[in-house]
């Protein structure tokens, strides 16, 4: 299989009013103005907005997703959210087992797989994060770490259709750390081998990876030009429309990477 196409998915985790919709506005606009751009892009809002941005988006080039889905259909469980209704409210995917959501809400690996095969049910890509801490990477755990995640949050039914792995080390998030480019595609490189050991090569060579914690402007040129990093899963610089068109730019034929 050839290489995936490369996908930018903006994760505004709890920020965003309705004002913000504007950033959206101003992003597609240049997106549909630049029609170079080789990669997907995504953005996955608050879901007080989810609907609202979906149904403004339509038509456009920039995709939606959720931030988080419950494993059940429907239910007695207030304030959570049905994969279903993300999917009825407009997206195309839903981040699922990110740090934040496993370490403020206790979310083991096992919950992550039910919430990925909830989002398949639904239609709906799942975008699984996995990471390692600062104390696990200085203790040398790094790879280990990943590994116990990828396999207890994959499920059985994982394609390169119906899944996106972010590695997004946990200390690299919202600090403006990055690990060197050389641990990046260590890392990215380890994955994609444990995903060829579960899903076949050719299935794995085709499953986007995308890396995550601090991408910027400034860095993500060289983050999206490591062996096996097919894209980026962005917080904060997404938030504004000029940073996360910079990285998206990344994508751009007339980009020259490196
Ligand atoms: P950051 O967040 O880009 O603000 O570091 C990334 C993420 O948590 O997905």
């Amino acid at each position: 299989m050839s290489q995936p196409r490369p996908l930018v998915a903006g994760n505004w985790k709890m920020n965003g009013l309705s004002a913000s919709l504007q950033e959206v506005k101003t992003l597609a606009g240049r997106l549909k103005a630049n029609d170079t751009i080789a990669a997907q892009v995504m953005i996955c809002p608050p879901a007080t907005l989810l609907a609202a941005l979906s149904t403004e988006l339509e038509g456009s080039k920039i995709l939606t997703g959720g931030q988080d889905c419950h494993a059940e259909t429907s239910g007695a469980h207030t304030g959570d959210i049905a994969a279903e209704m993300l999917a009825d409210a407009g997206a195309g995917a839903v981040i699922v087992g990110h740090s934040e959501r496993r370490a403020d809400h206790g979310e083991t690996s096992e919950n992550v797989r039910a919430k990925a095969q909830a989002a398949y049910r639904a239609g709906l890509t799942a975008i699984i994060c996995i990471g390692e801490t600062q104390t696990q990477r200085k203790r040398g755990d790094a790879l280990k770490v990943v590994s116990a995640q990828l396999s207890g949050s994959l499920p059985g039914a994982a394609t390169s259709e119906n899944t996106v792995i972010a590695y997004e080390p946990v200390w690299a998030i919202g600090t403006g750390l990055t690990p060197t480019l050389e641990d990046v595609g260590e890392v990215h490189s380890h994955i994609r081998a444990e995903l060829a050991g579960r899903l076949g090569e050719g299935e794995a060579a085709g499953l986007r990876i995308l890396y995550g914690g601090s991408v910027k402007p400034g860095n993500a040129a060289e983050l999206m030009g490591v062996a096996n990093v097919d894209g980026a899963l962005v917080g904060g610089a997404s938030l504004k429309a000029d940073d996360f068109w910079a990285i998206v730019s990344v994508y751009a034929a007339s980009h020259t990477m490196g």
